[in-house]
């Protein structure tokens, strides 16, 4: 039991001693994640890496992914990897409501934030996951149900929108991929829902957004009983299949 609201998350599906690599770990739901794997019995290590934590990655800044990929092999593989980094506004950023605020200097940093960045964990975590036909991992990469293209009825936020559509074209590609190298990981999209952090704060109620121990505790609830035929899967946090 963490509090008398949230009790412990337990990645079951993971060897005893399990170690856990979250990405974006200053954010709302990183520390929420965090805190759910570090009350986790089970789990052995959990290491947060982002621009407030050592190892330090800052998406714009891409050869600080790769220093933190090889700052984090010590020989051990480790289990599951969360990014749950991400931008939709910030001093310089402003969301789109119409076609006439598109700026190229803003839409190319939320997609290098965005897209690019957990693109490259990708490639520079991959290879400190365990590996092998018996070898479960779980990564997972935090997009959001407005990144879909199927489900898009409302329209606006066009840098936000598209830059998690091509995350999902990402973890579909890479996961297709890593079937054939490693049979027992599997990479999933992520939606957390509307969730109570600093991203959410200028758009929704408080009383609309959800708690992100909560959001965390259902992401991993989820991540836990994927199989590896669903790798390359974009997942609701209540397991439901999203639309691309
Ligand atoms: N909150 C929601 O309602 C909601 C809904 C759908 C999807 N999501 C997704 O959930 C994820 C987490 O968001 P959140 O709600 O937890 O927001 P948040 O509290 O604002 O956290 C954002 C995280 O992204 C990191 N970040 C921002 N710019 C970065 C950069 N240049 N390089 C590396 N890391 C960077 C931040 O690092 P610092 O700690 O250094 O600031 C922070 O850890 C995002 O992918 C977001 O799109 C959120």
């Amino acid at each position: 039991m963490l509090d008398e609201s949230h009790p412990a998350s337990r990645l079951n599906s993971l060897p005893e001693g399990y170690r856990a690599l979250v990405i974006g770990a200053g954010g709302g739901i990183g520390r929420a994640l965090c805190k759910h794997l570090r009350a986790d019995p089970r789990c052995a290590r959990v290491q947060g890496v982002g621009r407030r934590q050592s190892p330090f990655v800052d998406f714009e800044d891409p050869a600080s992914i790769e220093s933190a990929a090889h700052a984090l092999q010590d020989g051990h593989p480790w289990h599951l990897l969360i990014v749950a980094s991400g931008v939709l506004h910030r001093p310089d950023l402003r969301p789109e409501k119409r076609l006439a605020d598109l700026n190229a200097q803003a839409f190319s940093k939320v997609l290098t934030i965005n897209t690019v960045g957990p693109a490259l964990v990708l490639r520079h975590f991959i290879p400190l996951l365990a590996r092998g036909a018996q070898a479960r991992s779980l990564v997972g990469l935090v997009s959001a149900k407005v990144g879909s293209i199927g489900d898009n009825r409302l329209g606006g936020w066009t840098a936000y929108r598209a830059s998690k559509a091509a995350l999902n074209m990402v973890v579909k590609t890479t996961a297709i991929e890593l079937a054939r190298t490693h049979k027992a990981l599997v990479l999933v999209a992520l939606h957390p829902g509307t969730v109570r952090t600093a991203l959410s704060e200028p758009f929704h109620g408080q009383a609309q957004a959800r708690d992100p121990m909560e959001a965390a505790a259902q992401m991993l609830a989820v991540m836990d009983a994927l199989q590896p035929e669903d790798t390359g899967s974009f997942r609701a946090y209540d397991g439901e299949v999203l639309p691309w």
